[in-house]
């Protein structure tokens, strides 16, 4: 067996100083942002979605950010799926960005609202048909006796849009992460990384902190 406690290796490509931090979270983010999508990121939109049920258990899942502005981060996802229950139960997340390949990562909480349908709409018409019609078929977490089902379902729902454009279904769409704290995190050599924590005071402005690493 390999030795993975042996894995490791030290952080040399960055530092982030807090002369270099923008005051305003959102245009730090779109900066590591453009920058993580110009050096080849890898799905570099995908993040990690923490949600928890009202009794407090945890549930993760990868989902694609398509939007992001002052008011926060959007993700589409089916509304009747176990993370959109939990959410209603519970709106307070966890979503993460790992850039491995810029030793970044952007830890953000915060709670979560409906984006409103029109905007959805939007989404959901500029999406290819085949993920239109995806979003019709999938029930989405609920338990499937096989995937067949999925299939005749499939071809089902291919006859019923066969013609003109696809609907939004009313069980599908966006949600938006409104942050409270956004933490930025750049690797360093011998574990001794640059964090930065921007978390909103009770006058809605944006303290800066720089935690241990
Ligand atoms: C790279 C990647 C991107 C994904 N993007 C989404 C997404 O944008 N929306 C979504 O509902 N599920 C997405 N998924 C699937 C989710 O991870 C998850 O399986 C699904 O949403 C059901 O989660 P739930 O049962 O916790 O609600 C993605 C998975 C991966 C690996």
């Amino acid at each position: 067996m390999m030795d993975i406690g042996a894995l490791r290796s030290e952080y040399k490509q960055g530092r982030l100083d807090r002369a270099d931090l923008n005051p305003n979270p959102m245009a730090q983010f779109e900066q590591w942002f453009q920058q993580a999508n110009t050096s080849q990121v890898i799905e570099v939109n995908a993040m990690q979605l923490a949600t928890a049920s009202s009794a407090g258990r945890p549930s993760l899942r990868t989902v694609l950010m398509k939007a992001f502005d002052q008011r926060g981060f959007v993700f589409y996802t089916n509304y009747n799926s176990q993370k959109a229950q939990e959410i209603t139960a519970n709106p307070q997340v966890s979503a993460l960005f790992f850039w491995k390949e810029l030793e970044r990562q952007v830890e953000i909480t915060g709670a979560v609202e409906k984006v409103n349908p029109s905007e959805s709409l939007d989404y959901f018409l500029s999406r290819p048909r085949g993920s239109q019609l995806g979003a019709w078929v999938s029930q989405q977490s609920s338990t499937l006796v096989s995937r067949d089902v999925l299939e005749q379902k499939l071809a089902a729902m291919q006859q019923k849009f066969a013609q003109g454009a696809i609907p939004l279904p009313d069980f599908w769409g966006g949600f938006r992460i409104i942050p409270d704290t956004i933490e930025f995190w750049q690797g360093r050599p011998s574990r001794l990384h640059d964090r930065f924590e921007y978390r909103l005071d009770k006058h809605k402005n944006w303290d800066v902190a720089r935690l241990s690493p």
